[in-house]
């Protein structure tokens, strides 16, 4: 027995072995035994590439993917077996036990290969599955979007910009700028896929193998569409680990952004909805509290999200050309955004589905006649008046009106005129709510017709992550 608790992977040229607490600080199989199924595919798929190249017999080929397939099954169920393993990485850890299998055999499988090639790849295909995981926390955001939408469908809302009322909004309209920034997110996880999609296998230490391995065949037995061009740029490229980075902290981000509208939304002063019970706390203090914590967790945790981001790019940075050992620190950071964002999706989705929007409250907020205030400019502008000379009239008006401490619905015809002659009684429809909405039937827009068109293409682009995630 080693300091590494089995067969050594490189100590022919050392006199002595490493010291005890160096071997802890440089080994990785703590976290990249998760690593482990992807370990075992490339193992079978390597067997057989060299099998076809002429340096395992079939039989002999055979015979290790057999025992692979044993040491899968053994880890699926021996818990135990992995914690207890001194292995210095996750390769090691199959190598080791391949060997206590198969003795010599089991120590032929490494011919013609690098850990440097197999952890870019193993890490690639790693990612490849947590993308497929994070499209699927996604599309139930997105249904949980979608579904609110539906359900709500003719609730208006005030908008604003700068927080200050602006425009009337469909509370549909609202749900769906969340939903459009999630469908970017699954979108931009699928490319990260496909760019992750190029296997580095057959690169070796950093030059190329010097066996005559198919890469391409070996390429497709792991489910790669095709090759890494370059063998040196291969063991060092880590791009795809920090697209998806990119793309958790993106996705975190908006998550926030929802986080914070929904905590504002469930505040007393706003009132908008009502948390649900099964996603908020109390207080332990005061009685009365129902706190948003599900969602201020959420908002909080995406901090963790954009360090994982910038440990990357910062282990990644002044590196020299090739594999350096630096590039293990790759791992922790992604594996703890995964662990972190997929829950934050998973209970953003769960929590959203059963918050409930108090249609009252929100058609009260949005009868703020402020609100219309640009219709009464654009109402001007039919009747021929320059946009700029109608928004001083309205401006005007507003004012004398709040100094009356009325309302502009409620100001008389006849006081409106003194500040242009073209007010008529039509003003009282432009002044309604519904038709401020209405008038927004662009494509894009908050009409109901065009929310409605647009919960129908929403649906329908959701419909194909869900098929397809
Ligand atoms: N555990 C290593 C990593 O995660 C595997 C590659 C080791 N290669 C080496 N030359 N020491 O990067």
């Amino acid at each position: 027995m080693t300091a590494s608790g089995g067969q050594k992977m490189w100590g022919g040229r050392f006199e002595r072995a490493p010291d005890a607490s160096f071997y802890e600080f440089e080994r990785s199989w703590q976290f990249d035994r998760r690593l482990l199924p992807h370990e075992l595919a490339l193992d079978r798929a390597w067997a057989r590439a060299i099998a076809a190249a002429g340096i395992l017999t079939h039989e002999e080929s055979q015979r290790i993917v057999a025992a692979l397939d044993d040491i899968e099954l053994r880890a699926e169920s021996d818990a135990a077996w992995l914690d207890s393993s001194k292995a210095e990485d996750v390769h090691h850890f199959a190598e080791t036990a391949l060997i206590e299998k198969l003795g010599p055999l089991g120590a032929k499988l490494h011919t013609g290969r690098s850990r440097n090639e197999m952890v870019a790849t193993e890490f690639r295909m790693y990612v490849r599955d947590a993308v497929r995981d994070m499209r699927t926390a996604v599309a139930s955001l997105l249904r949980a979007v979608g579904d609110q939408a539906k359900n709500n469908l003719g609730v208006p809302m005030p908008g604003t910009t700068h927080m200050q009322h602006a425009q009337p909004l469909l509370l549909s309209h609202w749900l769906l700028a969340h939903g459009e920034a999630f469908q970017r997110d699954a979108e931009r996880f699928r490319l990260v896929s496909e760019r992750a999609d190029y296997c580095p296998l057959g690169s070796g230490a950093l030059s190329g193998s010097a066996f005559p391995i198919d890469r391409n065949a070996l390429a497709r037995d792991l489910g790669f569409t095709r090759i890494t061009a370059n063998s040196l740029d291969a063991v060092s490229d880590r791009d795809f680990a920090l697209e998806m980075l990119f793309a958790m902290a993106t996705l975190a981000m908006h998550l926030s952004r929802l986080a914070e509208d929904l905590i504002l939304f469930a505040s007393t002063e706003f009132a908008f909805v009502e948390l649900p019970d099964e996603y908020s706390t109390g207080s332990s203090l005061m009685p009365q509290k129902k706190n948003p914590d599900s969602w201020e967790l959420i908002r909080g945790k995406t901090g963790r999200i954009y360090g994982s981001l910038f440990t990357l790019f910062t282990v990644n940075k002044g590196l020299p050309s090739s594999y350096q050992r630096d590039l293990q620190e790759d791992k922790e950071p992604l594996f703890a955004a995964i662990d972190q964002l997929k829950p934050m999706t998973q209970i953003a989705a769960a929590a959203l589905t059963v918050t409930k929007f108090r249609h009252e409250r929100l058609r009260e907020a949005a009868q703020d006649p402020a609100l219309v205030a640009t219709e009464v400019a654009d109402y001007l502008v039919a009747q021929g008046i320059p946009f700029r000379e109608a928004h001083e009239i309205v401006g005007k008006v507003l004012r004398a009106a709040e100094q009356a401490g009325k309302s502009i619905r409620e100001m008389p015809i006849a006081e409106l005129r003194k500040f242009s002659p073209l007010f008529g009684p039509e003003l009282s429809t432009v002044l309604a709510l519904e038709s401020a909405l209405a008038r927004r039937s662009v494509a894009g827009g908050t009409a109901p017709g065009a929310v409605r068109a647009a919960l129908g293409d929403f649906d329908a682009r959701l419909a194909k992550i869900e098929e397809n995630p």
